[in-house]
């Protein structure tokens, strides 16, 4: 019985996100260049990341990360990208598609 209990915790634990990555919260160390709603062109960039798609947002993150992706002021979002796990990539991505308006 105590096992059953304590595993319908941990599964809501999770489906509440108490351990998953905040996108919000990361987002904050992004809204200097991005700005507040992603809707800026990054400075040396060319578009805002609010226009692309959620699977493009991965993309350019993992592959800033990776070295294997970007435009001329990519060294940037390499130094940015360094340190983001997956699954604060994919918090990132879903958290950037919700601001459109
Ligand atoms: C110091 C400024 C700076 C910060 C901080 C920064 N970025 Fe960027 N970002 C850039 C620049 C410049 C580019 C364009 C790089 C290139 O030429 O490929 C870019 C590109 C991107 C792109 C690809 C599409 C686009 O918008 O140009 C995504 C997605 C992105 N950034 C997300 C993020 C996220 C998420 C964070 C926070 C974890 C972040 N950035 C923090 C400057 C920044």
């Amino acid at each position: 019985m105590k096992k059953i209990i304590y595993s319908c915790l941990v599964a809501s634990m999770l489906a509440s996100g108490a351990y998953a990555a905040d996108g919000a919260t990361l987002f904050k160390k992004c809204i200097a260049c991005h700005g507040k709603d992603a809707s800026k062109v990054p400075p040396g960039g060319e578009v805002a990341s609010v226009t692309l798609s959620e699977q493009e947002i991965v993309e350019a993150l993992k592959g800033y990360r990776a070295k294997t992706f970007g435009g001329k002021a990519k060294k940037t979002m390499e130094i940015q990208a360094a340190k983001l796990s997956d699954d604060d990539i994919n918090a990132l991505a879903a958290y950037i598609v919700s601001l459109k308006k």
